[in-house]
């Protein structure tokens, strides 16, 4: 079976085509980066309307595959910006209409740690999930899966994306502040806020920006930020692990194409003897795949037991 899946929560259009034998034939896509301020909702979905269509064509191309050949049509359900959900959903939805075949609507967080199973051979880690939009702790426990621990307010990425943009550095803030980040080994001190299985990043943002603009070089508020979050983000992952048991542990997400947070991850897992695996960076960010692959295993519930994915009545047996 060939699904083909679309992503579009938020400011990144995605379309994926996976087969049911795990194999990824394609992936596509391409992202709207904001000049000032953050992702308008109605930006994004306006992006999405205009790029699902030549992506599509894309994708086919890279597989070498016709529309014809496509048994499954999967979509990023949510989380996300409403508008452009809503536009993606229309988008699947016309799709499987005018293929006549099953349309499943997925969750875009469950995409991100199947994609990284698929990808890296993981059978069953804690995940630590960190993107613009999202920063959560997955474990998949009684048959379904949880999300242990996250932030209770902004996410890691949008953290690094709103300092850098208010002080002028330009977006995405993750890889400038991880640049400027290492010029130097010297830190101050910035909020360090755990709560059990839950973080809080908007009180770093505030100081960070704070003493920066009190003169404290650019470079030394990078490498704060970057020490203070990812430490944060390690012992939550450490704390979740001795919850779990499990024996293995997935970053993905964005933030995850940062080598510093990949070094003390690793080093942490290192010490618990867990095996630390992270997917190509190709498919660490949102990716159509991911939404294939939540698709197919959807579609065959008995398959991990992911139940509750919106499956167009007509195809229900
Ligand atoms: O998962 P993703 O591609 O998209 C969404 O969040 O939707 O993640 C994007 C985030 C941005 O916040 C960006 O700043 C961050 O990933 N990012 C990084 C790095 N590269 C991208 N953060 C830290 N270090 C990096 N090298």
């Amino acid at each position: 079976m060939i699904c083909l899946g679309i992503e579009g929560t938020a400011e990144k259009t995605g379309i994926g085509i996976v087969d049911s034998d795990g194999n990824i034939l394609a992936t596509c896509g391409d992202q709207l980066y904001p000049e000032v301020g953050g992702i308008h909702p109605r930006d994004a979905a306006e992006f999405h309307a205009q790029h699902i269509v030549p992506l599509i064509q894309d994708a086919l191309s890279e597989s070498n595959l016709t529309l014809e050949d496509i048994d499954l049509v999967s979509f990023a359900k949510g989380p996300g910006l409403g508008p452009a959900l809503r536009t993606i959903a229309t988008a699947a939805r016309s799709l499987s209409q005018n293929l006549n075949v099953p349309l499943i609507g997925v969750n875009h967080c469950i995409g991100h740690v199947e994609i990284g199973k698929l990808t890296t051979g993981a059978t069953d880690p804690v995940t630590l999930y960190t993107s613009g939009g999202n920063t959560q702790i997955i474990s998949y426990e009684a048959g379904r899966y949880r999300i242990i621990g996250e932030t209770l307010d902004i996410a890691i990425g949008n953290c690094l994306d709103q300092f850098s943009r208010d002080i002028g550095l330009g977006h995405p803030g993750g890889p400038i502040i991880e640049k400027h980040a290492l010029n130097t080994d010297d830190v101050v001190e910035l909020p360090y806020v755990v709560k059990g299985m839950d973080l809080s990043f908007s009180g770093i943002l505030t100081s960070a920006i704070s003493k920066y603009k009190k003169g404290v070089p650019l470079d030394v508020i990078c490498n704060s930020f970057q020490q203070t979050c990812f430490a944060m983000l390690c012992e939550v992952t450490e704390r979740a692990i001795s919850y779990t048991n499990k024996d293995e542990v997935l970053l993905c997400g964005g933030v995850a194409a940062n080598k510093t947070l990949r070094l003390m991850l690793k080093e942490m897992c290192d010490e618990h003897y867990v095996d630390f695996y992270m997917p190509p960076m190709k498919y660490c960010g949102d990716n159509g795949s991911m939404i294939a692959q939540v698709g197919l295993l959807a579609y065959d519930e008995k398959l991990t037991g992911i139940k509750n994915s919106y499956i167009n009545p007509k195809y229900r047996t």
